[in-house]
């Protein structure tokens, strides 16, 4: 029982009041509005990348990583501790998160296209390019790919965005692009 029950109990059955009608015209506007966005922002939002996901496993991106670093390591930074790999114009690529690191540095060509397949070797970790804020969720067992054509050159960080664990801060990496 309320404190002031209805006078007329079956209030479905009274016309609706100008006002409140005004408003469930006006949210159900906005509905479609919110609706009709979602499609809109991922084709023009510039900050929604296209990107494609594949099953995988662990060692089987941990192998393609290392075969690609095998072949094209140029240098190493860090001491010796990090392989900078500068891999072919318009070859397939691959970037490996683990806690805690981005593995290897990659030395891309501006103006160039590249595949870049990225995954984990352990748990959840994130992608964050910057400072172009480019952000993708990276998860094992599934490879991320996006098709890459870097516009400017310069040095770029990857920051693990996902708390990963005790050395979570520390996750970061590196591109390189080269005129
Ligand atoms: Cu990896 Cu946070």
């Amino acid at each position: 029982m309320s404190i002031h029950p209805p006078a007329q109990r079956v209030w479905w059955k009274q016309p609706i009041d100008k006002i409140e009608a005004a408003w469930i015209g006006l949210a159900l506007i906005w509905c479609l509005i919110l609706f009709a966005w979602m499609p809109y922002w991922h084709v023009f939002g510039k900050q929604n990348l296209s990107t494609e996901s594949y099953k995988t496993s662990t060692t089987a991106f941990e192998k393609k990583t290392n075969d690609m670093i095998a072949k094209y390591t140029v240098r190493k930074e860090a001491d010796g501790q990090i392989p900078v790999v500068a891999p072919p114009a318009g070859s397939n690529v691959y970037l490996a998160a683990s806690k805690w690191a981005w593995n290897p540095i990659l030395e891309l060509k501006k103006g160039e296209s590249y595949r870049l397949h990225i995954s984990s070797l352990d748990w959840q970790h994130g992608f964050s390019l910057q400072p172009v804020n480019m952000n993708l969720q990276i998860l094992p067992g599934y490879e991320t790919v996006i098709t890459l054509t870097p516009t400017q050159s310069g040095e770029f960080g990857v920051v693990c965005n996902e708390f990963c664990g005790i050395g979570h801060h520390a996750m970061l990496g590196k591109i390189y692009v080269k005129d």
